[in-house]
């Protein structure tokens, strides 16, 4: 059997994608081995998981450092890495949306300055606008930008809405809907063509169920 290693999004996403492998018995249950462990070996199924920073999977698949990956939608739109993207996992639910100020909403706003953890996605989104906007890369806590006049608007996922919230922020318009998904490196893919094959297709019947 060939030994397949599996790159999973440390954080909530590794826990979605642990009860997912157990759920459908390609793995046992490893919940328990997450803390602060890096590679977690599963010997009885062959798989070996490392736990990278999520938008640090497509890179990992892509260099076949991993055959595998667990990685969101909205991170495979901003790095458009080399590999293959099989499965919608349907877990990790969200959109991407331009937010800013509630009491700003309707005021049309030339040249804005947008921060964002994804510039290549909200450059692309105002390119097909026709806008012109001064894109500002953060690395994290987006929300702050228009709060201090770092940006007008922020380009950001939301999951529950509280950050936005609780920050006096709301959405002005949705860019599309993110969800995990499975990605596969391009020549794992014909080298252990039969073991990722397998993988993609008890995951996808554990899914669609
Ligand atoms: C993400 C995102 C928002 C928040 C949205 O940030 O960038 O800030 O989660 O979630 P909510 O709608 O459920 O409030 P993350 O938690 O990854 O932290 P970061 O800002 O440090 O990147």
């Amino acid at each position: 059997m060939d030994n397949i290693t599996i790159a999973l999004p440390k954080g909530r996403m590794a826990e979605k994608s642990f009860e997912l492998f157990t759920s459908c018995g390609l793995s046992q249950n490893l919940l328990n081995d997450i803390s602060r462990k890096l590679v977690i070996y599963d010997m009885g199924s062959h798989l070996k998981f490392i736990l990278v920073k999520p938008t640090d999977v497509p890179t990992y698949v892509e260099h076949g450092a991993a055959d595998i990956g667990v990685c969101g939608k909205d991170v495979l739109l901003e790095l458009n890495r080399d590999c293959y993207e099989v499965l919608d996992l349907k877990f990790g639910k969200c959109k991407m949306v331009v937010a800013g100020p509630k009491a700003r909403k309707d005021n049309f706003l030339s040249n804005k300055r947008v921060a964002t953890k994804f510039p290549a996605i909200a450059e692309e989104f105002y390119r097909k606008k026709g806008e012109n906007v001064e894109i500002i890369k953060l690395n994290g806590s987006v929300e702050l930008a228009p709060i201090v006049g770092l940006s007008e608007v922020i380009v950001d996922i939301v999951e529950t809405g509280t950050t936005l919230r609780e920050n006096g922020l709301t959405i002005y318009e949705e860019i599309f809907s993110s969800s995990a998904r499975l990605i596969v490196n391009k020549a794992s893919m014909k080298t252990k063509s039969d073991r990722v094959k397998e993988i993609i297709y008890i995951l996808k019947n554990a899914v669609d169920n």
